[in-house]
């Protein structure tokens, strides 16, 4: 028998790799975390190999209780991996030689590109139920914050400027949206990694009898049936990174949500809003200057943010040029595959932790939407509600808008002839416009801040939650 410069493919080698090859090619440093799926993989697939006579049942009994032993020592943090063997699957099957022969039949009618696709599969899985628990977890909190702050009145920004009314509890409810979206997206993820590629081999299948399904039972890619799910082409299964691409992407919107959200709560926290108190565990001190407390967990979390983004970036770039098959530049999406997922789960924590603590300054934000500016918008309604075009309206608005500041008063302080002189159908009634609670309840529609409705979006999420 040929010399072997390498375990593993070394065969048609006279020569091993130089060891600056070895460094430079080697994944085990961050595919060993894969190390329980590719067990999970080896036991599925030499089960199957034994069920269609490939392997002789003493040969499975000793793969498999080698495997149990491996699984053990990688969860005690006992196995050395070695960049010799470049990745986890071959560290794994080489741990396995060391205890039986029988570990040398083991990657009969399979290649690393299919396992790894399999293996990468069942991560995903694994990472978007993470996710979804901590999603949920973090929709609780918001819905505790939004009830706890139904009735505590802030004003709503457009292009950062004071512009109308709302429940902090709508604004919250905003962000309850956007992260119920992100549960669908974790959700269609999870779906779409429920596929087995196993059994497509390198590129073209094998000349060996399997049976594909039989593995993707055994590895739960099935249906809601129980019927199990195999991908259909070869090719496209060893060379297919769209999971990756989607759970990235999945990571990135998620990041965008708590980004947007940190931001608004940092300027909420600032001295010129003072809206809310931070919670002391989630902020950090300065250096230098006694007073300070800083935001830093909602700075991290929008910093991070542009982190994840990123690795969807890397991502993009790195397959989108590579012909069909796998290519060796593939090695490299799970650094980004993982960080997105680390941080992910990291930020969702974070931030469910710092919006627990926070509290709402009422008192603050009670001045904030007193001024009855943010009510201007009202009046104009009100106006259409006696007949004038809305368009006139507007403009009768923006006059006496106008006309405040000259006379240097609150809008609803002009003078009653001032007003009247500016529109005949303004009543003796239009100051009544300026209440806020009157305001509020004039915004029952589907998806406005009114308390009903706020109460009926509250109610549909709790009931979403399962609470
Ligand atoms: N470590 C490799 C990766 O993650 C496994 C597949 C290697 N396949 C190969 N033909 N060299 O992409």
């Amino acid at each position: 028998m040929a010399k072997k410069a390498q375990a593993t493919w070394g065969g048609r080698f006279s020569k091993g790799p130089a060891d600056l090859m070895l460094a430079f090619s080697e994944s085990v440093s961050f595919d060993k975390r894969l190390a329980p799926y590719d067990i999970q993989v080896n036991k599925a697939h030499t089960a199957m190999l034994h069920h269609v006579g490939l392997l002789a049942k003493k040969e499975l009994r000793e793969i498999h209780r080698g495997l149990d032993e491996l699984a053990q020592r990688v969860e005690r943090g006992k196995v050395q991996w070695k960049s010799e063997y470049e990745d986890v699957h071959m560290n794994i099957e080489q741990e396995l030689t060391k205890i039986t022969p029988a570990a040398a039949k083991m990657h009969t009618a399979r290649s690393r590109n299919d396992q790894v696709a399999t293996d990468v599969r069942l991560f995903f899985k694994d990472a978007c139920q993470q996710t979804l628990a901590r999603l949920n977890a973090l929709l609780g909190v918001l819905l505790d914050l939004a009830d706890r702050n139904r009735f505590v009145y802030i004003p709503g920004y457009t292009h950062l400027q004071r512009a109308q009314p709302v429940s902090v509890a709508h604004h919250l409810l905003a962000y309850v949206e956007m992260f119920g979206r992100d549960v669908n997206r974790f959700e269609r993820v999870l779906d779409d990694a429920n596929w087995c590629p196993l059994g497509s081999g390198a590129i073209a299948g094998t000349t060996l009898p399997i049976d594909r399904a039989f593995t993707a039972q055994a590895l739960g890619f099935v249906d809601k049936r129980g019927r199990p799910r195999i991908t259909p082409n070869s090719m496209d299964s060893v060379a297919d990174r769209d999971l990756f691409l989607d759970f990235a992407h999945a990571c990135s919107m998620v990041a965008t949500h708590f980004s947007r959200l940190a931001e608004d709560v940092i300027l909420w926290n600032s001295s010129e809003f003072g809206y809310v108190e931070l919670p002391d565990a989630f902020c950090t001190g300065s250096s230098l200057m006694p007073q300070k407390k800083n935001p830093d967990s909602l700075e991290l979390l929008r910093g991070k943010s542009g982190r994840i983004v990123g690795n969807q970036q890397s991502l993009f770039v790195m397959v989108k040029g590579l012909p069909l098959t796998y290519n060796r530049d593939l090695q490299e999406d799970k650094v980004q595959a993982f960080d997105s997922f680390d941080q992910t789960i990291l930020c969702l924590e974070v931030l469910a932790g710092t919006l627990e603590g926070m509290e709402f300054r009422i008192d603050r934000c009670s001045e904030a939407v007193s001024d009855p500016g943010l009510l201007a918008t009202d009046l104009a309604d009100y106006l259409v509600d006696r007949g004038v075009a809305f368009r006139d309206a507007h403009h009768v608005v923006g006059a006496l808008v106008a006309l405040a500041e000259k006379l240097d008063c609150p809008l609803n302080e002009v003078p009653d002839r001032d007003a009247k002189k500016l529109h005949p159908k303004m009543g003796a009634d239009w100051r009544e416009v300026f209440d806020l609670q009157r305001a509020m309840k004039a915004r029952e529609g589907i998806g406005m801040p009114g308390p009903k409705q706020l109460a009926k979006q509250l109610a549909r999420w709790r009931k979403a939650l399962g609470g």
